[in-house]
This record gives structure tokens, sequence and C-alpha cells, in this order.
């Protein structure tokens, strides 16, 4: 049998490093969702983001829960995808004025879950070809109650008048231009707004 890490060679042990990237994808969410909740401006996306940690620390146990049903001891594997995602928001966080802080973050979090929905669809997919129903219940328990999408679908409702806020000065700011025009100005032709 392949040491996982190094050589993949069974469609068990694919699955289990499949697993292990997923498991990896919580662990790095948890340890995002305190840096975004300080980042966060408003007190109730503050709120949310804790409640959001709350559910991912389920969702960690319920992928441990998964490994013990396949006789897997739980370990995790690399997870890129969750990597750029974090160095995206990072990234955003570090080029924006404060007072976008909140759209960043919440475009961040609606990325991630749709990642974490195609990765449990996948998980979720192989478990029912295995025809293993504890695993698939474990899985699509994570799918259900209070966890996948529904935890960003409640933010993103929660936020929503703050987000067609901010859109609608993207427009008053598209409509208006950014400077007045210096030949016009000089000429008294047309004052800046
Ligand atoms: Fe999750």
């Amino acid at each position: 049998m392949a040491i996982l890490g190094e050589n993949v060679e069974t469609p068990r042990e694919l699955y289990v490093h499949q697993l292990g990237a997923a498991l990896k994808m919580e662990n790095k969410i948890l340890e995002m969702l305190p840096q975004l909740e300080e980042e966060a401006q408003d007190g109730q996306l503050q709120k949310d983001l804790k409640k959001h940690q709350q559910e991912t620390r389920a969702h960690v146990r319920n992928l441990e829960q998964v490994f013990r049903a396949l006789g897997e001891e739980p370990d995790e594997q690399a997870c890129p995808t969750i990597e750029g995602l974090e160095k995206e928001g990072q990234s955003m966080l570090g080029k924006v004025d404060e007072s976008l802080n909140d759209a960043v973050i919440l475009s961040a979090v609606v990325e991630t879950e749709a990642h974490e929905i195609a990765v449990y669809d996948g998980l979720i997919t192989v478990a029912e070809a295995m025809d293993d129903q504890d695993i698939v219940a474990l899985l699509r328990g994570l799918a259900t109650d209070r966890g996948l999408g529904a935890g960003a679908e409640a933010l993103r409702q929660a936020h929503r008048p703050a987000l067609v806020g901010a859109a609608r000065r993207i427009v008053t700011e598209r409509v208006r231009p950014a400077r007045p025009d210096p030949f016009l100005w000089t000429q008294g032709a047309m004052m800046p707004s």
C-alpha cells in the first residue's frame, strides 16, 4: 500500500487523500474566520463570522468521524485551493480602504463556501457509489442541518442591504466624473460636483 502523500495508487487511497484535503480545507477555514472577524467593520457581520466558526468546528468533527468509519486516522492533505482563496482575501484586504473590508469578506466567504460545496458533492458521490450509507449520512449531515451553504447564504441575505447600498454608490461614482475636467474648470464652464 502506498504511503499517503507520496503515491496514491488505489481508489480507496484516493478517497482517503481527498478526505484529508477536505479536512485541511475546514481547518484552514477555522483559522481564517477569526482573522476575518477582526477585519470586519459591521457588528452583525462579526457575530455571523463567529457563528460560522461553530458550524465549521462541527464540519471538522463530522469529517473526523468519516475517517474513523473508514478505519483511518484523520490526516490532513494539501489543499492549494483554500490556500489560494486565503491569499486572495488577504491581498485584497491589504489593498482596499477599510470601508470596503466587509464587501471583500463577504465575497471571500461566498467563494470559499462554493468550493466547499463542490468538495463535499464529490465525496458524497463516491460514498454513494461505495454504497456506504454511514459515510453518506455523515457527509450529508454536513450538507443539511445548519451546515453547508446555509451559513454563506445566511451571511449573504443578512448583509444584502449593505451590499445593495455599496452597489448604489458604485453607480453614483460611475456617473459622476472622478475629478473635474481641468480645462473646463479653468474656463469656469463647469463646477466640480
Ligand atoms: Fe465547512
